[in-house]
């Protein structure tokens, strides 16, 4: 199995869980990463929120007890703020900078997508974060003219990162547009960090297929109420066919979610229901089965409600 060295970081394997808003918290990045992900990032945060010390912020800045690589993402615009911020990030082994998100409440702050037009900016983050002894990744998009792609890895190799993630779509397409791997292979020809190809992969095999352009791939949606999606690449990686789907598996695994989110005190409900109705996804019964867990209030409930379609699968 190829493993995946970023900085000094040495992975064990090259299948690593996406950064994902509202999904990647500490209960899920653990079992993502009990699954066989060698890495797994704490979603998107804002940088002026970990500086003004927003709650809900903290909280998800937490890493699991023994979290190891403990990595996260950060988004912001204005190098002066990731000069403040890196005192605040000392517990982390990897920070990841936002150079992607195309929202407009991320754009329309000058910073994710909206940075892919001033490269020099990026390059000062990246600088930044190195300057303070960080093991600093990138994460972009291809930019708003395919050509970009490559000015921009060009200087975000130059700047010192320790590896590239690139999501092969361009700023402005949404998911239903598929990702144009050819770029990310493109860039990997023309820089010597690292390169951590993202989007469309949703099997051993297309996992697969990105490794044979890359030193990595990430997986964002194909992950979401599917943790076993990298014990299911591993298995293709190792023995060149995909493993049968497991219903039962993957509702343990969203119990064991259950239990971690009571353990690390992830309250916010309508997240783990958003999750949960993504773990029945494909389960007979599914559409009704989404329908009860909906109504359901606490984790307690919810825990029930696990056993009894366990029972019922
Ligand atoms: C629910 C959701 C939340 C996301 N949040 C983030 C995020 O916090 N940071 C980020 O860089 N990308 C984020 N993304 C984008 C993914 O990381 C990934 O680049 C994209 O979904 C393409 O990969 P995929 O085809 O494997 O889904 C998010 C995507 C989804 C579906």
């Amino acid at each position: 199995m190829k493993k995946l060295k970023i900085g000094g970081i040495c992975l064990n394997n090259p299948v690593v869980l996406a950064p994902m808003v509202d999904i990647t918290d500490a209960a899920y990045r653990k079992i993502c990463k009990q699954a066989g992900a060698s890495l797994a990032y704490i979603e998107m945060l804002n940088i002026g929120a970990i500086l003004h010390k927003n709650k809900k912020t903290e909280q998800l800045m937490k890493l699991y007890p023994g979290e190891k690589p403990g990595a996260i993402q950060i988004t912001g615009n204005n190098i002066s703020e990731f000069k403040k911020v890196a005192p605040y990030l000392s517990k982390y082994d990897l920070i990841d900078i936002n150079c992607g998100c195309p929202s407009i409440r991320i754009t329309g702050n000058q910073s994710g997508s909206y940075l892919l037009r001033n490269p020099q900016k990026i390059k000062g983050m990246i600088r930044t974060m190195k300057d303070a002894g960080f093991t600093v990744t990138a994460k972009i998009r291809l930019g708003f003219k395919k050509n970009n792609v490559l000015t921009v890895a060009k200087y975000v190799e130059k700047a010192g990162a320790d590896a590239l993630t690139i999501h092969a779509r361009m700023a402005y397409h949404g998911n239903d547009v598929p990702a144009e791997w050819k770029w990310i292979a493109k860039v990997k020809n023309n820089i010597g960090i690292p390169v951590i190809g993202n989007g469309d992969i949703n099997s051993g095999k297309k996992a697969q297929e990105m490794l044979e352009i890359t030193d990595g791939v990430m997986i964002a949606r194909a992950a979401i109420g599917n943790p076993l999606i990298f014990r299911d690449i591993l298995y293709y990686l190792n023995k060149g066919k995909e493993r049968e789907k497991s219903f039962k598996d993957n509702l343990n695994l969203f119990i064991k979610y259950l239990e971690l989110s009571k353990k690390y005190g992830i309250a916010d409900i309508s997240r783990i229901k958003y999750l949960g109705s993504n773990f029945i996804r494909g389960i007979p019964g599914a559409a009704s089965w989404r329908q009860n867990l909906m109504q359901k209030k606490n984790i307690k409930e919810l825990e029930e409600f696990a056993g009894t379609i366990l029972n019922s699968v």
